[in-house]
């Protein structure tokens, strides 16, 4: 009885079960590279190992989560171990596909990992499932600046865009109307500990002429821009500025000039009576010389 109704259900059984994992082969080799999960750097990932098992197998199963070639988790015995580079920051749940959740998410967690599920059957583990996924982190560029580095040659104008802080590795374009420009000395460095990208790029422009650049920083699917704009230094724009600034000098000077001139004739008329007045002073003086000694 108990015989029949095991080899029953399993006569129905492996057929759904070749079944279900034709789709999931078939899902795999479709799919493979296109099942990624993409996160930025800090926040949390689920990876998926796209399989459900019962409580009761769990204690027979083993299930391993490893990345590249180094392990991340496994479940044996439904016991949980988890691997020191993952210990405190990777959880996982058996009871919805057997998924993992890898907290505070570093660059260096980018990766495929793979899920493998190995069943006991006549006393040895057989693969039962296997799944990968890749894991893309990522780090968020700031949005970029952009810095006038003054006139290389009377009329042309060289300008500096940059970002720093971002991952993965980042492509730079400078566009004006949607075309793409020449650019000069575009650099890209990283930093050996981080991982981070750095990237700036020079343009140079004809400055007698209205502009509006962008530059556009491509990195992982994702991007960031700045735009710039020049406006032609056009001959109306300075010489409104000149009027104005003769309206102010013109009335600054003749007021200037007046004062210093009735300054000038003030002084020159108060030296003339000054001296008139000493002249007087010294006649009365001589004349009072000249009558005191007969007194
Ligand atoms: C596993 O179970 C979860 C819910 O518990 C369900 O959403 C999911 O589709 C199942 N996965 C598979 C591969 O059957
Ligand atoms: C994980 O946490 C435990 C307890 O807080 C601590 O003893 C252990 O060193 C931590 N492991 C890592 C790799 O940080
Ligand atoms: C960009 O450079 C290429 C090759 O150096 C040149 O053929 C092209 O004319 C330049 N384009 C502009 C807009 O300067
Ligand atoms: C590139 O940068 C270097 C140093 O920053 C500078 O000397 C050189 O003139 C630049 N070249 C161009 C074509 O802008
Ligand atoms: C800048 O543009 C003016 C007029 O459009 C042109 O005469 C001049 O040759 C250009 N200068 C450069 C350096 O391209
Ligand atoms: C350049 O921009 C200024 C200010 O927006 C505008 O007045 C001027 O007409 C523009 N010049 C050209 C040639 O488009």
């Amino acid at each position: 009885m108990d015989h029949t109704l095991k080899w029953g259900i399993p006569s129905k059984r492996p057929y759904l079960k070749l079944f279900q994992l034709l789709v999931l082969a078939g899902l795999f080799y479709f799919c493979s590279g296109v099942i990624q999960v993409t996160k930025t750097v800090k926040e949390a990932a689920m990876l998926s190992c796209d399989y459900n098992i019962s409580t009761e197998e769990l204690k027979r199963v083993r299930i391993y989560w490893q990345k590249d070639n180094e392990m991340v988790l496994a479940v044996m015995s439904g016991k949980v171990k988890v691997w020191p580079r993952y210990e405190n920051r990777t959880i996982t749940d058996v009871t919805s596909n057997l998924c993992i959740v890898i907290l505070a998410l570093r660059l260096s967690d980018n990766g495929t990992y793979t899920c493998v599920i190995q069943k006991p059957e006549k006393g040895s583990y057989k693969l039962k499932h296997r799944t990968s996924v890749k894991l893309m982190v990522r780090a968020d560029f700031p949005v970029p600046s952009i810095t006038d580095l003054g006139n290389p040659s009377p009329n042309n104008r060289r300008i500096i865009c940059s970002t720093s802080g971002g991952f993965p590795k980042p492509h730079l374009s400078w566009l004006e109307n949607g075309e793409e420009l020449n650019s000069t000395n575009t650099t890209l460095s990283q930093d050996p500990e981080t991982e981070l990208y750095t990237i700036s790029s020079e343009l140079d422009f004809n400055m007698t002429s209205n502009h509006s650049f962008v530059c556009l920083v491509k990195y992982g699917g994702l991007t960031v821009s700045q735009t710039f704009n020049w406006q032609k230094s056009a001959k109306p724009a300075p010489s409104a500025n000149q009027l104005l600034l003769w309206a102010i000098i013109i009335p600054v000077s003749a007021c200037g000039i007046s004062v210093i001139i009735a300054v000038t004739l003030t002084c020159l008329s108060c030296r003339h009576a000054a001296r008139w007045r000493e002249r007087t002073r010294n006649k009365e003086s001589m004349e009072m010389e000249r009558i005191s000694p007969s007194t």
